[in-house]
């Protein structure tokens, strides 16, 4: 089941606005409890000052049996705003009390400060008493405070989700502007290549991969269609001179001679295109990554005097001689090998000046490659025709082209052997010496 793409912008901006909730949220409580801790110390030193300035009005008035003291008390009563003041004596009985009405009514927000006054004669045991003071004032207050930091929070992390949905929606925009790009590309359009108005760093190097993989897939595709032209150019020709001599043979009534003579002309022409097709799909098969069976290690150099003997009648037949050099021992696909060797020797026989001789050469690499290499006098190959030697299809003599008996598919076919053993292929041509190599891995 396809999974469900997400967005980035979504994404990002619920994190961002889960972590501006989360850093916002700790700093208001921060400061929430900073501005309680003051509210408190504040109302703190103002009952210790009211306790500090009874004591002292306890030093100047508070004497047994003088009521000046209580009657003071009473008329400080009226300026005791949001404060209640109760003195008891030791064994419990009210000394003094602010009758409800001379003072504020408490709330049940109050801070309580117990304390003890001294008669200053020391005559009784020292009064107990308590303030009392009204809160409510800073714990609305504190409640406003609240509020007003829960709403920064909250609306701070809006506002960082929000804007992070669109800073992102706004980054993003010149990867919209690659997808139309990539979208607009059809087989018709495979020159197109993605670019950026303005180059963005994080996206240049898929940028510069994806056009990368363009040129490949456009050099792929342009030879997947020069191929096909070329198949239906090979296929033209002989396929023109089988109806042809078809043709002739039915215009008119022809002896038995007559007829056994085209037939077996026209089966030479078939069999040379049921050779070329099976070469193409043996290298089809080749593309379609076919890996090679390889056998028992084998001596190469008697491989090769196998396939010197099976072109023994060519060989003669141009004039050159053979010489086979070195040897080495490893296990390939036999088969194969002999095929590639037969090419290479096919090939050197054919352009080898007359009277040479053509080596086939067998050498080892220090990082384990076998490379044999098949190499012959004649005319020297120009370094652009060196480079296409491989091409399917590809024959350096024009005049040749429409060779009935070569298709220019034996070094491509090499080149896929060498392939099939995970090697490669080489073409040198110097002063006369053209040297065609294939490489294959040794097994490990
Ligand atoms: N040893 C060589 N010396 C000079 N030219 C060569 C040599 N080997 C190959 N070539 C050139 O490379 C071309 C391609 O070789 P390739 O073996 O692929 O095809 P071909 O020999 O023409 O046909 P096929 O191998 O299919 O019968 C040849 O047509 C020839 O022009
Ligand atoms: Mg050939």
């Amino acid at each position: 089941m396809k999974r469900q793409a997400f967005s980035i912008g979504r994404r990002l901006s619920w994190q961002l606005m889960i972590q501006a909730a989360l850093i916002l949220g700790c700093l208001c409580a921060g400061i929430y409890w900073a501005t309680s801790v003051q509210f408190e110390n504040a109302q703190n030193r103002l009952l210790a000052n009211k306790v500090n300035r009874l004591s002292d009005f306890a030093q100047d008035y508070l004497r047994a049996g003088d009521n000046r003291f209580l009657d003071l008390l009473s008329q400080n009563a009226q300026n005791r705003s949001r404060m209640q003041l109760e003195l008891n004596h030791a064994d419990g009985r009210v000394f003094y009390q602010d009758l409800p009405g001379e003072a504020l009514q408490l709330s049940q927000h109050r801070r309580e400060k117990t304390f003890e006054l001294a008669w200053p004669d020391r005559s009784h045991p020292p009064l107990k008493g308590r303030y009392l003071l009204d809160v409510t004032e800073d714990v609305q207050m504190m409640n406003a405070i609240a509020m007003i930091l829960v709403l920064a929070t909250v609306l701070g992390a809006i506002t960082v989700g929000f804007s992070t949905f669109l800073i992102v929606r706004r980054g993003l925009r010149p990867l919209h502007a690659l997808a139309e790009q990539t979208n607009n590309i059809t087989t018709r359009s495979l020159n197109a290549r993605l670019y950026m108005q303005e180059p963005v760093e994080e996206l240049q190097p898929m940028v510069d991969q994806f056009n990368r993989l363009m040129e490949r897939v456009e050099r792929a595709y342009l030879q997947l269609e020069a191929f096909n032209a070329d198949v239906a150019h090979e296929l033209r020709t002989p396929l023109a001179a089988l109806i042809g001599q078809t043709e002739v043979l039915l215009s008119r009534s022809r002896s038995m001679l007559e007829i056994d003579e085209t037939l077996q002309s026209n089966l030479e022409e078939l069999q040379r295109l049921s050779e070329m097709v099976n070469d193409m799909l043996f290298l089809s098969k080749a593309d379609r990554g076919a890996h090679a069976r390889r056998g028992k290690p084998v001596s190469l150099a008697a491989i090769a005097m196998q396939v010197g003997e099976f072109h023994e009648a060519a060989i003669e037949e141009c004039g050159v001689q053979l010489a086979i050099e070195g040897d080495v021992t490893t296990s390939v696909d036999e088969a194969l090998f002999k095929r590639a060797l037969s090419n290479l020797l096919d090939n050197a026989t054919r352009f080898a000046s007359k009277g040479s001789t053509v080596r086939i050469c067998f050498d080892k690499t220090a990082d384990n490659y076998v490379i044999v290499t098949v190499e012959n006098s004649g005319t020297t190959i120009v370094p652009e025709n060196l480079s296409r030697l491989f091409d399917r299809f590809f024959r350096i003599d024009m005049a040749r082209h429409g060779s009935r008996f070569n298709h220019g598919l034996g070094l491509a076919i090499v080149a896929a052997i060498a392939r099939m053993h995970s090697g490669w292929t080489k073409a040198e041509s110097d002063n006369g010496l053209t040297r065609i190599s294939f490489a294959i891995a040794e097994p490990a």
